[in-house]
């Protein structure tokens, strides 16, 4: 048998230990920088210190976002854009699959394009690149989004009619576009492809009536949203503050892939077109919520962006539900990974495999609450500190969305006359919410009803309100007690109670 001895030790011994020497945490000087040159994301879990995000030290400002559904994904991105465009200026391009964006770039004053309700976007469009180039990234576009690649002779022949459709409306095709000259559409390439199959003198027409019928999915007189002169210019929409561009009414998940992969192409031929500029922070933040094959496919655009890295102050944001929509190239370029809660072992095993963080910040991402992350960062230089931590929550910034509960219909004329008693009350959201959790209403209760209360406007009224709550098995007492935090009297209470 042994016998547990115990050993006096300075506490200088105890340091040079490695459990000791190695914290959970960067050293505050990396996390804490100055408010003017870094955006502030929230504080630490473990020594609570504020971190504030900057890409001075990382490899590049690309950022990659991962959750499940509800875990606070765009609530993080939305609060990183509105600091950046704070504090240095920094226009943002948000390409918005499931059209979640919308009422928030509204409230904030920023512009909303819609493509498939009333704006188009010509995929021939060059803005200032050869002809020949274009046509390639039409081609990979489709390659990414059709099956396309399976047919070669089919991949040949739309590759020669679109690059015979510039020739046409006279441009040169190895040779960069003049600014201003009108582009072909799909609608031209369709227009060539229908004569050759006309003359009878090509062999192998079923060939040409496939091309034919792939492409016109895309130019359909009702789906030509991209097939027609553009409505928008996305060069201008890249410096115009606050942009989204809604995709969530185009028909299919094609349509959104080749929307979604046409804004990143144009992005990035314009930011190599304008090189570096030395200026403060990022000039522009690119936004793919719900990226779909558009991040996951190697022959990606996101994936270029990506890897050229930081030079042209230009952030790309990729956040998916699904870590494996994300192309692992992605997750181990991007300088920032912000891993908020997963559920699904497969999902995590993806991450964890990408990134190698350690067994304890796997357990710590599976038991998150909504706006909790682990965040791992990607450093220039060797560093002597874990690359991943956990923040305590994300703390966030939304337009102040007021939330009123009308009195009118529990009260009496008497009361209302005299003016003795409040005649609504109004909450913020947050706080509203947090009312609602510490008197244990179940979640999908407080979804429903913020929900519901959203559709009339953010307002209900009492009596509604109390047969929400009712319908959510909200006990009497707990609606009692919830009634006396707004400070009604015991009467009124009462009155409520009986008449539900
Ligand atoms: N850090 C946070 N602090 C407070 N509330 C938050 C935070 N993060 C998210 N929320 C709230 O949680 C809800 C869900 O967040 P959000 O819409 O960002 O989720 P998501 O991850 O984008 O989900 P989805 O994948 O379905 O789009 C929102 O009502 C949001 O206001
Ligand atoms: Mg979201």
């Amino acid at each position: 048998m042994t016998m547990l001895r115990l050993q006096h030790i300075l506490s200088n011994e105890i340091a040079k230990r490695a459990f000791l020497s190695r914290p959970p945490e960067p050293p505050a000087e990396v996390l804490l920088n100055s408010p003017t040159e870094s955006l502030f994301v929230g504080t630490t879990k473990v020594f609570k210190v504020p971190f504030t995000w900057t890409f001075a030290n990382l490899t590049n400002p690309h950022i990659a976002v991962v959750g499940i559904t509800g875990a606070g994904k765009s609530y993080f991105v939305k609060t990183l854009l509105i600091r950046a465009s704070y504090v240095w200026g920094t226009n943002a391009i948000i390409i918005d699959w499931a059209g979640e964006y919308r009422p928030w770039v509204k409230q904030s004053g920023g512009i909303v394009v819609s493509l498939a309700k009333g704006d188009y976007l010509n995929i021939m469009d060059l803005s200032g690149m050869k002809p020949l180039d274009r046509a390639k990234q039409i081609i990979n576009s489709l390659d990414i989004l059709t099956d396309i690649g399976a047919y070669p002779e089919q991949r040949r022949l739309t590759q020669e009619a679109i690059e015979q459709a510039y020739v046409n409306f006279g441009f040169i095709i190895s040779e960069k576009a003049p600014e201003g000259k009108d582009a072909p559409t799909l609608k031209d390439v369709i227009n060539l492809l229908e004569e050759k199959l006309q003359d009878g003198t090509y062999e192998y027409p079923a060939e040409l009536e496939n091309t034919i019928y792939r492409l016109r999915q895309f130019a359909r007189e009702g789906q030509d949203y991209f097939a027609r002169k553009s409505s928008i210019d996305l060069g201008k929409l890249a410096e115009s503050g606050l942009v989204s561009i809604d995709l969530s009414g185009l028909p299919s998940e094609e349509f959104r892939g080749l929307a979604a992969l046409f804004i990143l192409q144009t992005l990035k031929e314009r930011m190599r077109a304008e090189g570096f500029q030395e200026t403060k922070g990022l000039k522009t933040f690119v936004v793919l919520d719900e990226a779909w094959k558009v991040a996951s496919d190697d022959k990606s655009d996101a994936i270029t962006i990506v890897r050229e890295g930081r030079k042209y102050q230009f952030g790309l944001i990729v956040a998916s539900q699904n870590p494996t929509d994300i192309n692992e190239a992605i997750f181990s370029n991007v300088g920032t990974n912000f891993m908020l809660r997963i559920k699904f072992e497969k999902f995590m095993n993806y991450l964890q495999g990408s990134l190698n963080f350690s067994d304890f910040i796997r357990s710590e991402i599976s038991k998150f609450g909504v706006g909790q992350a682990a965040v791992e960062m990607a450093f220039q230089t060797a560093i002597k500190f874990p690359e991943t931590f956990v923040l305590e929550k994300i703390h966030g910034e939304e337009p102040l969305y007021v939330y009123t509960i009308d009195m009118t219909d529990v009260l009496m004329q008497s009361e209302l006359a005299a003016g003795v008693v409040q005649k609504d009350f109004q909450f913020e959201k947050e706080e509203l919410k947090s009312r609602f959790i510490e008197f244990n209403i179940p979640a999908e209760g407080i979804d429903e009803l913020f929900k519901k209360m959203e559709s009339q406007g953010r307002y209900m009224k009492m009596m509604d309100f109390i047969a929400q709550l009712k319908g959510n098995s909200v006990s009497n007492s707990t609606i009692a007690s919830f009634l006396k935090s707004l400070s009604l009297d015991d009467v009124l209470i009462t009155r409520i109670i009986s008449k539900s």
